[in-house]
């Protein structure tokens, strides 16, 4: 049986990057998607432009206890196949130059509203006895560095949410694949937030070599459909740094510090 096509499919982050590609796949694929970021404008047109019928269910993501009142809103009205947690915001500042507010910030998207929409569709999951919650974490979530504290610090623990969440709900036939990127040309950079919590607004050449959203979309709906637990997707040192974190620590530290 198809893990997509007749599926609902909740996707987070769905206006823009990773999330508008998976949209536009998982569409052409057959799923019914319920669309959500802050950007309503930008979702309502989306929703109108893909192949099916889909709903636009538009959320700010910064606030966990409001994410998850709607997400138990959205599931006394919807049965959920699989919920996209891909919504996120990335980081370009330095430890002491970062507030504590944007540590917090970074946490409550990155981290507690993954926690909140999780926890929001879990329960009719078990009871189903069938469901998949995907969750696009990073490769910084795998390996620390530079510029990115707050960021990796939110990545990591959702890494480690979702394993714990795989072992607890295995018995009940809900699935969890973790994603990691490496980098992926979208508008990630432009959207990080700097130590004063503004956006940083710039290009950077990493995200620029990066692969195209599309070769993302591609591999997590490929890991989606294979079931797998967790995926590294990208290219070069990027993708290879899990790895070489794993069997070269102090190699990676050293890497790490001077890059
Ligand atoms: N690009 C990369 O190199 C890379 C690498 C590793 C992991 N990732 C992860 O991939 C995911 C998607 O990122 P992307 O690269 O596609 O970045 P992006 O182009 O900046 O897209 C981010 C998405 O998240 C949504 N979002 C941000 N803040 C939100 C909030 N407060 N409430 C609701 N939605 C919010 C945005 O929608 P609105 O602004 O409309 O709300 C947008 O749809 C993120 O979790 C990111 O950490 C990206």
């Amino acid at each position: 049986m198809s893990k997509i096509n007749g599926k609902t499919i909740w996707l987070t982050g769905a206006s823009s990057g990773i999330g508008l590609a998976l949209a536009e796949a998982l569409a052409e694929k057959g799923a019914r998607l319920i669309l959500t970021a802050r950007s309503e404008a930008t979702l309502n047109e989306l929703a109108e432009r893909l192949p099916g019928n889909h709903r636009v269910f538009s959320l700010d993501l910064s606030n966990p206890e409001n994410a998850f009142q709607h997400g138990q809103d959205l599931v006394a009205n919807e049965t959920i196949d699989v919920l996209i947690n891909n919504a996120g915001v990335s980081q370009r500042s330095a430890v002491l130059d970062t507030d504590l507010s944007v540590y917090r910030q970074l946490m409550e998207i990155d981290y507690f509203s993954v926690i909140a929409l999780t926890k929001s569709v879990l329960a009719q999951m078990q009871a189903r006895k069938q469901g998949h919650v995907v969750t696009i974490a990073s490769v910084a979530g795998k390996v620390g560095s530079k510029l990115r504290s707050g960021y990796s610090g939110a990545k990591f623990g959702v890494i480690g949410f979702m394993d714990c969440a795989r072992a607890e709900m295995a018995e009940h036939n809900v699935h969890f694949t973790t994603i990691c990127p490496g980098f992926v040309r979208t508008q990630v950079s432009h959207n990080a937030l700097t130590g004063d919590g503004s956006k940083l607004n710039q290009e950077d050449p990493d995200i620029t070599g990066g692969i195209s959203p599309e070769e993302c979309a591609a591999a997590i709906i490929k890991a989606i459909e294979q079931d797998r637990d967790e995926v590294i997707v990208g290219k070069g040192l990027s993708k290879l740094a899990p790895t070489l974190q794993r069997f070269f620590p102090n190699l990676v530290r050293k890497l790490s510090a001077k890059r």
